[in-house]
């Protein structure tokens, strides 16, 4: 009997491939996402990808009684993995109620239903945005969680403040939260990647629709911060590799080898690289120029951040695997399929 998992936001970016990891490695999935910001697209390449297609149910977390429902269709499952929640920073400032009652009901309705049905285990999405601009680098777990920069920062760190709460209340749950670093890439196959809504936020995928043409110029915001280039240092982890963290921390959690009952690790490679590093190693591996220019930092930057994934490393026995270059590669292919380009 495969075990049964649900991964909610299961097709969005980091759900669709963590699904994927999830089957190859026997488990069974059950998708719950409402398509805010994914389509069911990504549920045909996860079966392309697997040759499984996993079971889809479309709906809000924020309605308790669907995810009682939910719970009731679904007796046998086993764990949850939590994706789903909205993440646009910018967004999250201009409409704050927004982003706390999605991101926090979402979850208390899903801790509650653990309770209820007496499913203990939960691997949340958690963010290196909780630990601010750290004053050591590389950030460890135990770096103090600082005052968040946005309404959307914020709602992980509560987050976790209520998985941690709930962990003492019901002393059967069993809580992993991954502080993910930058996720970025696609899938090997680019049959699964990511698909922001408008125009991008996020560094990558800027940079591969300037490649692609759709965006005139990317902007680097800064140049003159303390760093060896001057642009400001991420540590950008390939979205495949990330989604095989979970895979272990479910593993840990069915098999009981955690060792408290909440638990965090921080998910990147250890290895920080500039805005301006990130262009031109784009540039190098897939010979498309990115137009650029340099302006003033974003509100809200921090200056460098990059992990220490001792912890994840030696307790999960995961390691990030794919080269800046590889993973870079792999969003350009994502990005060619998506607009046709040869
Ligand atoms: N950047 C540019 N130009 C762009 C987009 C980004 O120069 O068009 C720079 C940013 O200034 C930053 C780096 O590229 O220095 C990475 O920016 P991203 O927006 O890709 O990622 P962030 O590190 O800002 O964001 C991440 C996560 C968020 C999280 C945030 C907290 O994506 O979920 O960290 O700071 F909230």
């Amino acid at each position: 009997m495969k075990d049964l998992i649900l991964v909610t936001g299961g097709t969005g970016y980091i759900g669709s491939h963590t699904a994927v990891e999830l089957i190859n490695e026997g488990y069974e999935v059950v998708i719950v996402d409402n398509l805010a910001n994914s389509t069911a697209d990504s549920l045909d390449g996860i079966e392309k990808i697997t040759g499984v297609r996993p079971a889809f149910e479309q709906f809000d977390l924020c309605d308790k009684s669907l995810v009682e429902a939910f719970f009731e269709k679904y007796p046998k499952l086993k764990a949850i993995i939590h994706f789903a929640a909205y993440k646009a920073v910018g967004e999250s400032v201009e409409l704050p109620l927004k982003y706390y009652r999605n991101n926090l009901v979402s979850l208390m309705n899903l801790l509650e239903c653990m309770g209820q049905f007496k499913v203990p285990s939960i691997v949340f999405s958690s963010s290196c945005t909780v630990y601010g601009q750290p004053k050591d680098l590389p950030v460890t777990e135990n770096a103090p969680i600082l005052p968040a920069e946005s309404p959307y920062g914020n709602t992980k760190q509560i987050c976790e403040e209520i998985l941690r709460d709930s962990v003492h209340s019901m002393p059967d749950i069993r809580v992993i939260a991954l502080r993910y670093f930058n996720p970025i890439g696609a899938h090997p196959t680019a049959l699964i990647g990511e698909l922001p809504r408008g125009i991008p936020n996020n560094l990558v995928p800027f940079v591969t629709q300037t490649a692609a043409g759709l965006r005139g110029e990317l902007k680097v915001f800064g140049d003159d911060y303390p760093t060896p280039d001057g642009s400001a240092v991420r540590d950008y982890i390939n979205v495949a590799d990330l989604a095989k963290a979970h895979v272990s921390a479910i593993g840990r959690l069915l098999n009981q080898k955690n060792e408290a009952n909440f638990e965090f690790f921080n998910l990147g490679t250890g290895r920080g690289s500039s805005v301006l590093e990130v262009v031109k190693t784009f540039e190098k591996v897939t010979g498309v120029s990115v137009n650029y220019k340099i302006v003033g930092r974003r509100a809200g930057d921090v200056v460098a951040v990059w992990a220490d994934t001792s912890k994840a490393n030696e307790v999960l026995g995961w390691k990030a695997a794919t080269s800046l270059e590889d993973t870079l590669l792999s969003a350009w292919n994502w990005e060619k399929k998506l607009r046709g380009i040869q």
